[in-house]
């Protein structure tokens, strides 16, 4: 089955889901989106996604393509559509087309695209395994805060973490890991404490960061925000991340420095099964 694009108010097939070449977003990486996860044909924490999605609009003074609802019924419709049970729903909003100028059009007539992909987030091979990690200067510009598509550093940064063999880049500025290119980071220290950099417009404050922390917390354990060094990563009991696309994802390598046993720890595997234990239970996290 081929799979069914939304775009701009039309549900369309693949090859018919076209965007035009003066598209700010194509242009300028003038757009914003959010990815959402699907558990058994239901969208994650989507409400959450959506108030982040309008925080980012409104930093850039976008206007949103449509409202929350209308927004809610085709990423509804989308999954029908595809029949997606498990997965991602990727959503994208420009400032819309206008002929090529660094200052914004008068009268901006925002787009929306979307697309699912289908992926298992429960039965992920690499949550038993866990990843490795290398550590790349952060280049990025200074408002990651906002959820842009302006990701040609994060991409740099993952495709050097391929090359070297390791499945993703954690980036560091001034000395200390802000995040991973798609993902929040996260340390276990040798006293147990769950250890994340504070929020700021140097990392993007993560869905899934938020409810895992609020778990932890309900679980018993210490959070501390603030932020950990390369050295520390090397020195923690476990590592881990979280996204939308991954949830919780134990990190047991870095720079080729194997963190605590090495493998997996029971943090991590604790966090993810709180996660998606809850997610099962409920749309809103
Ligand atoms: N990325 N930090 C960055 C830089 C990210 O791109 C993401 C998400 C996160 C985690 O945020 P959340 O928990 O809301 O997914 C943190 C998505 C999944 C992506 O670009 O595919």
């Amino acid at each position: 089955m081929s799979r069914i694009f939304y775009v701009n108010g039309a549900f369309v097939d693949e090859q018919d889901a076209k965007i035009s070449v003066l598209d700010r977003g194509f242009l300028f990486a003038d757009a914003v989106y959010e990815v959402s996860s699907v558990l058994n044909g239901k969208l994650i924490d989507n409400r959450a996604h959506l108030k982040r999605l309008h925080r980012s609009l409104n930093e850039l003074s976008m206007p949103p393509a449509c409202t929350d609802e209308e927004m809610v019924s085709y990423q509804h419709r989308l999954l029908e559509l595809n029949q997606l049970e498990e997965g991602l729903l990727y959503l994208q909003v420009s400032r819309g087309v206008a002929d090529r100028d660094f200052a914004f059009p008068a009268n901006p007539k925002s787009s929306l695209v979307m697309f699912t992909q289908a992926k298992k987030l429960i039965d992920s091979p690499t949550a038993n395994t866990g990843i490795s990690v290398i550590s790349v200067p952060d280049i990025r510009w200074q408002r990651r805060d906002i959820k842009t598509v302006g990701l040609l550093g994060p991409s740099l940064a993952k495709q050097q973490a391929l090359d070297a063999g390791a499945n993703d880049a954690w980036m560091v500025e001034e000395g200390y890991v802000t995040e991973g290119t798609s993902n929040n980071a996260y340390i276990v220290r040798k006293d147990k404490v769950i250890q994340t950099r504070h929020l700021g417009n140097e990392i993007l404050s993560g869905i899934t960061r938020d409810a895992v922390l609020r778990f932890a917390r309900e679980s018993g354990f210490d959070v501390v925000e603030e932020p950990f060094t390369v050295d520390d990563v090397k020195q923690a009991d476990e590592a881990f991340f979280t996204s939308a696309s991954a949830f919780v994802m134990p990190v047991v390598s870095i720079d080729g420095h194997a963190i605590g046993e090495g493998k997996p720890g029971p943090v991590a595997a604790r966090l993810r099964e709180v996660y998606i234990e809850t997610a099962l239970k409920r749309e809103d996290l």
